[in-house]
């Protein structure tokens, strides 16, 4: 594959050095694309020694070959590691200014960013709203990992090892074109006009799980049950109780992983105003309806995911077996009910021929249940 790396100028430039011999291990062609900051951190001779192709950055120079476009269109995949802040704001405001942020406009190949920065960087709202600029523009965008930053602080920025890196950006893209429907939260009865009975589910998993699927090419619906932030590259549909969640989820899709936790009881003589103190009421509950089995029997070609939390102590294999054959399902994720609001999770991925355990960082765990899920459905013609 010829592959277009571009490197910017932050302190993980040096990590492509790794990469390029990386690739070329792999038996592809690397064209090395740094720019002008990109130089001072990492020494034009390696990029050339390692690449074997000489490097010139003048956008002005051999003008009549117009390189930039012959760079970005030779490219079967154009990779930008590291990129920065100030790169992800000039290719999603469309700025060409140098030749790669030029090639990169040109190229007709999918386009892998691999930002690298400080913390407070990434998270700045104008770092995010590029990205999802980029994102919603077809960019995959890899996040960057947790660790040491440059100085002596620690924290999200870091620029992924060469292996994810290569792994995200040369990975199958096993749900190109698949519709995935993900609901992810807590969702609330209402008891009055302000009060309510709801769970204390965080939403990370489902939203890990939607970036995930996002991540391997699939369109992403997310259902979003009384979730805050919310991740790019994806369409959102806001709800907040069992009925509300029942109607956004009439529509079909190819994979449904259901893990927003649905109440079980709604209610039935809801207050309409907001009760005086003086009249506490006898709450009366009625149960909700099963949205997950409800969606399986009338979706019968839609792979269904479930998830079963199952009391601390509780057979966590059984009531998820169990669960499949109730609800439908193909695959249930059991866990216990101390994940709830953790941020490592250990679960049992269920299916009616395995029951394997997972562990690590919900985003680890979400990874590894999209992936899976995706093999079965491929496997079973989905
Ligand atoms: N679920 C659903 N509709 C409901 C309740 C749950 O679709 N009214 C879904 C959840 O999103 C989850 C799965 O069903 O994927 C299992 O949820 P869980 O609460 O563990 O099980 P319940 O169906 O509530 O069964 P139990 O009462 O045995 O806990």
């Amino acid at each position: 594959m010829r592959i277009l790396l571009g490197i910017t100028g932050g302190i993980a430039a040096y990590k492509a050095a790794g990469l390029v011999r990386a690739l070329s291990e792999l038996g592809h062609e690397v064209t090395v694309l740094p720019t002008e900051n990109a130089l001072r951190f990492i020494g034009k001779p390696t990029l050339e020694a390692l690449s074997g192709h000489a490097i010139d950055l003048d956008l002005y120079s051999d003008v009549s070959a117009v390189r930039h476009v012959e760079l970005g269109q030779q490219a079967d995949l154009v990779l930008v590691a590291p990129a920065t802040a100030s790169f992800l704001g000039r290719l999603a405001g469309g700025i060409a200014d140098d030749l790669l942020t030029n090639a990169v406009m040109a190229a007709k190949a999918p386009v892998v960013v691999c930002p690298a920065m400080h913390s407070e960087m990434w998270e700045n709202g104008a770092t995010q709203r590029n990205v999802r600029e980029l994102q919603s523009q077809g960019v995959r965008i890899m996040p960057p990992a947790s660790g040491r930053l440059t100085g002596e602080d620690s924290g999200i920025g870091r620029l992924p090892e060469v292996e994810d890196i290569i792994s995200f950006a040369l990975g199958p893209m096993t749900l190109t074109g698949k519709r995935v429907l993900v609901t992810a939260g807590g969702t609330r009865e209402p008891i009055d006009e302000v009060r309510y009975i709801g769970n204390s589910s965080s939403g990370r998993m489902g939203l890990e799980i939607a970036k995930a699927a996002r991540d391997l090419g699939a369109a992403v619906t997310l259902i979003a049950a009384n979730l805050e932030s919310i991740p790019a590259g994806m369409e959102v549909l806001r709800v907040s109780s069992v009925s509300e969640l029942e109607q956004a989820m009439n529509r079909g899709s190819d994979l449904l992983v259901m893990a927003a936790a649905v109440s079980d009881f709604e209610v039935a003589n809801t207050y309409r105003g907001k009760l005086p103190r003086s009249q506490a009421p006898k709450i009366e509950l009625k149960p909700t309806k099963d949205l997950l089995a409800g969606y399986a029997a009338k979706h019968p070609r839609t792979f269904c995911v479930g998830f079963a939390l199952v009391e601390t102590g509780g057979d966590i294999e059984k009531t998820a077996r169990q669960k499949l054959w109730d609800k439908g399902c193909k695959v249930v994720i059991g866990n216990s009910s101390k994940a709830l609001g953790a941020t490592e999770t250990d679960v049992l991925f269920v299916t009616a021929d395995e029951a394997t355990p997972l562990s690590g960082s919900k985003g680890t765990v979400a990874s590894e249940i999209v992936s899976r899920v995706s093999q079965l459905l491929v496997s079973q013609g989905n």
